[in-house]
């Protein structure tokens, strides 16, 4: 499985603080079937101050010494951005790093604030789109105004935007509400990937295995395979080293 969403690398945001625990992670996700992980630090001006440099020299760093310790975990990187003020002079100034290219865009995890939708949102997102930059929503069943109001999302949906969900939501990690809400995305078909968003060994651990019986529960297996394997795979970049990909399609999830 490719985790498209998890914070991995040590001492740059919410995530691990050293690298003795960023090794513990990767087990974790290692022994839960995830053969490739995108990192995915925050990038939020005033808060974290991560670059695409300073993201692509930590996930070197790190992947040296996942080979160093034999850890069989597959890096690569992108970032999840804040909507800020800011986002329009990184994205014209390249310093945000995409996934890969789907149909000619290129797709970037972006991160609302978690109490509302910013006005202007939309402006945003059609700006981006105009630009050939899909932006993919992280956790939108965490926004509290999309908690209260699930038709808050749909234009954003209707633009082009992909939704990812967290996994963790699935199973009621942050709250009745957010589960329900992430249920209410998956059964209208909003859903295009399931996240780990990964930080700790606690509540918010780099696991999916589950997700795919879950799925497959809920829908079908075609559906599962869709959100789990083949729209994550076809994100993949150059960035990450994907031979192994390739020979060995990432069905290890059993969907
Ligand atoms: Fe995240």
């Amino acid at each position: 499985m490719i985790d498209l969403h998890c914070h991995l690398l040590p001492g740059v945001d919410d995530g691990p603080a050293t690298l003795e625990e960023s090794l513990q992670l990767c087990q974790i996700a290692v022994a839960d079937g995830i053969t490739h992980a995108i990192v995915t630090p925050h990038m939020h001006p005033g808060r974290w101050e991560n670059t695409k440099e300073s993201i692509e020299r930590d996930c070197k760093a790190l992947q040296a010494a996942l080979d160093d310790a034999g850890i069989a975990l597959k890096l690569g990187y992108a970032a999840e951005v804040r909507l800020s003020e800011h986002i329009v002079q990184q994205i014209e100034n390249d310093e945000i790093p995409f996934y890969g290219e789907v149909d000619g865009y290129q797709i970037m995890l972006l991160e609302f604030p978690h109490g509302h939708i910013v006005p202007g949102s939309e402006k945003l997102v059609a700006w981006l789109m105009e630009r050939k930059i899909r932006p993919m929503i992280a956790h939108p069943e965490r926004n509290k105004a999309v908690m209260r109001d699930v038709e808050l999302i749909r234009p954003f949906v209707e633009m082009g935007c992909w939704l990812q969900v967290t996994a963790g939501s699935l199973q009621g990690k942050f709250g009745e509400r957010a589960e329900s809400v992430a249920r209410e995305l998956l059964d209208r078909g909003w859903v295009d990937v399931v996240a780990s968003d990964g930080h700790n060994r606690g509540v918010r651990r780099p696991e999916l295995d589950w997700v795919s019986e879950y799925l497959v529960r809920l829908g079908s297996v075609e559906c599962a395979n869709e959100i789990l394997v083949e729209r994550p795979k076809s994100m993949l970049n150059e960035s990450t080293v994907d031979d192994r990909a390739e020979r060995e399609p990432a069905t290890s999830g059993g969907a």
